[in-house]
């Protein structure tokens, strides 16, 4: 049996029931769940089994099966549909990238391919877009940094460029948003700190003032939420404790309190987390919650690390250090 550690309020991480619900999904393939969830299914597969590592259970999943079907979703363009026979999108390309890199597989794809479509979507201003019908916004400059530093060729793109378009979504109060002049968001604070990260730029950012902005975000409850007035919801303890913890901060949130509210999003019963206590859990919402616990370092989790979301020991082999 896993270990199950009591933190916070006395509750105790389920790992056991987590992961039995995550190893669901792929044996449930007539729920109207799978239907619902098919085009971003490549990310959600990321999720499930990035969880199931941070849980020590990555070992029950089918691999082989997963990898052919990983490779089935790459496009003529090089880019990976979020399913077969969906178009590329760079979203589901790094969720591609980074299931390959988790099972060390990185090798069975042609990976000057995968750059080249990451490249063809750079705008002449160093923003991105996300596919070919154009929408622009920060999320994607993190998933092409990322996608093309874990290749191992982060000058595929212009990186200076891209670096000033990312400071050009800096807003005065610390936080930054998907596009020029956008409200602060959290999940926009996560993509915009990771990718300045990736590409050596942290020095851009006033690091006091993102991370007042950023602890500013925990609510009564524990729990975080992405901008202020709106609710606290689990998968902001990952959009804010990665930027957090990249910045040298994690310790202006109060730890223990989070720990707390991310257990009580536990279904005790059929596994999995949620948003907030008692609403339905999913995939998505496990992981943050799991990643973020792991990022906190409890609950005797794998380590994360915070700007690839993939396990610490993977980032090392392939990411070079400056
Ligand atoms: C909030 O989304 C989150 C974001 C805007 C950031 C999303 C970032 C990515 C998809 C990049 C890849 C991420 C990883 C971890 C590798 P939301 O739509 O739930 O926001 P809402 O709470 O305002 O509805
Ligand atoms: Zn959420």
């Amino acid at each position: 049996m896993a270990i199950q550690e009591k933190e916070g309020s006395g509750k105790v991480l389920l790992k056991d029931k987590h992961a039995d619900y995550i190893a669901s999904f792929e044996k449930n393939k007539e729920s109207f769940e799978f239907y619902a969830t098919e085009h971003f299914r490549m990310s959600g597969v990321y999720w499930g089994l990035t969880a199931m590592h941070l849980l020590g259970r990555l070992d029950v999943m089918d691999k082989d099966t997963i990898l052919a079907w990983v490779l089935s979703c790459q496009r003529e363009d090089g880019g990976f549909g979020g399913s077969e026979r969906h178009d590329s999108h760079l979203l589901y390309t790094l969720s591609a990238v980074q299931i390959l890199a988790l099972y060390g597989a990185l090798d069975r794809v042609n990976t000057d391919r995968i750059l080249s479509y990451v490249s063809s979507l750079q705008q002449e201003d160093g923003s991105f877009a996300g596919d070919s019908w154009g929408e622009v916004d920060t999320r994607f400059s993190y998933c092409a940094l990322s996608c093309c530093s874990l290749l191992g060729d982060l000058q595929a793109v212009n990186v200076p460029q891209a670096v000033s378009y990312i400071v050009s979504c800096h807003n005065i109060d610390g936080g930054f948003g998907c596009t020029a002049g956008n409200e602060s968001h959290a999940g926009q604070v996560f993509c915009c700190v990771a990718a300045l990260h990736i590409a050596g730029a942290l020095d851009r950012l006033d690091r006091d003032l993102t991370c007042w902005w950023l602890c500013e975000r925990q609510t009564k409850s524990g729990g975080l939420n992405g901008r202020p007035e709106k609710l606290q919801d689990v998968c902001y303890s990952w959009w804010c404790l990665t930027a957090l913890s990249i910045l040298d901060r994690l310790h202006w949130i109060d730890r223990d309190a989070l720990s707390s509210f991310i257990l009580q999003c536990q279904d005790e019963e059929r596994g999995g987390i949620s948003d907030r206590p008692d609403d339905m859990v999913d995939v998505f919402h496990t992981f943050f919650g799991i990643a973020g616990l792991s990022l906190l370092g409890l609950c005797d989790l794998e380590p994360i690390d915070p700007t690839y979301a993939l396990p610490v020991d993977i980032v090392q082999t392939l990411v070079q250090k400056e």
